[in-house]
């Protein structure tokens, strides 16, 4: 991470909120309203793998409402990596100069958004974090909870990213930053697509700034983690951990190395 304190930032350009959604109709009317309140000036893009309980169809009653809510419909499920890729996309390809990550079952609370926006002013990537000093979470079970820190320890362990919530998934990105990350080569499916994210933008020297945010476990619709979300993400991490480290066994010379 550069420091961010010793440089200038250009202005914030407008803001795309980007909400990949599946099988989420009791949530989608009131977080895009919740969004619209919360942050009147930012649009929002529902990125909806053709959701089999008709999301797609109430966003795009919402979208014909009002101006600034977007719709993205996408073929089938393909996980949230895919989602938010093809959004990131979108919204660059449509002129936004801030996009933002933001889960549709409430848990992430728009009503925070304007402090994440203004954090971003001094920063290439603002996280959302539950593990930081000030975060928390409200009716997380104990096993998620233990999931997802346990995720990002072993993350910030074997990776190396000074980053205390590594998985989440609530976050403002600048468009620089993301045109900075090599999006064309992530492969990440599931939620490790994060983690994929947030280490690029460590390796890739950008300045990183973790906002706490109280993360409210979701009151309708199920979570979308599975056993295979998990096991993507342990191959992933370890592979990553391990890449590198070889890497930097391999391309350490020798302090004469390549003198004749
Ligand atoms: N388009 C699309 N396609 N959206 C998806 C898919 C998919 O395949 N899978 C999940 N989503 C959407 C959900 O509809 C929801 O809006 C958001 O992605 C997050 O999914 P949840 O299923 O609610 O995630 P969670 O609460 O279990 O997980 C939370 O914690 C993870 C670990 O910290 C989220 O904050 C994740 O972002 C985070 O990585
Ligand atoms: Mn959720």
């Amino acid at each position: 991470m550069n420091d961010g304190g010793q440089r200038r930032y250009g202005p914030l350009g407008r803001a795309l909120v980007i909400i990949p959604t599946y099988d989420e109709a009791e949530n989608i009317e009131p977080i895009v309203s919740r969004v619209r309140a919360a942050v009147p000036e930012a649009d929002i893009l529902v990125a909806d793998d053709n959701s089999p309980d008709g999301t797609g169809k109430i966003a795009d009653g919402l979208s014909a409402g009002d101006g600034q809510v977007h719709v993205l419909h996408r073929k089938g499920k393909e996980g949230l990596g895919a989602a938010y890729l093809a959004g990131f996309r979108w919204g660059i390809d449509h002129g936004y100069g801030v996009l933002v990550e933001m889960d549709a079952d409430g848990s992430h609370q728009p009503e925070e958004l304007p402090r994440l926006l203004t954090a971003l002013k001094g920063a290439d990537l603002v996280l959302g974090s539950r593990w930081v000093p000030g975060g928390r979470v409200v009716n997380w079970p104990k096993s998620r909870e233990f999931l997802s820190r346990g995720g990002s320890t072993y993350s910030r362990l074997l990776l190396g990213v000074p980053i205390r919530d590594v998985t989440g998934g609530f976050r403002a990105f600048r468009k620089e930053t993301l045109e900075g990350l090599g999006l064309d080569g992530v492969a990440s499916q599931g939620y490790c697509f994060q983690v994929d994210l947030a280490r690029r933008a460590v390796e890739a020297g950008f300045h990183v700034v973790e906002v706490p945010i109280t993360f409210v476990e979701r009151e309708l619709g199920d979570s979308k983690m599975s056993r295979d979300i998990v096991v993507e993400a342990l191959w992933r991490v370890t592979a990553w951990g391990v890449g590198a480290r070889a890497g930097k066994v391999i391309g350490r010379r020798p302090p004469d190395a390549g003198r004749p």
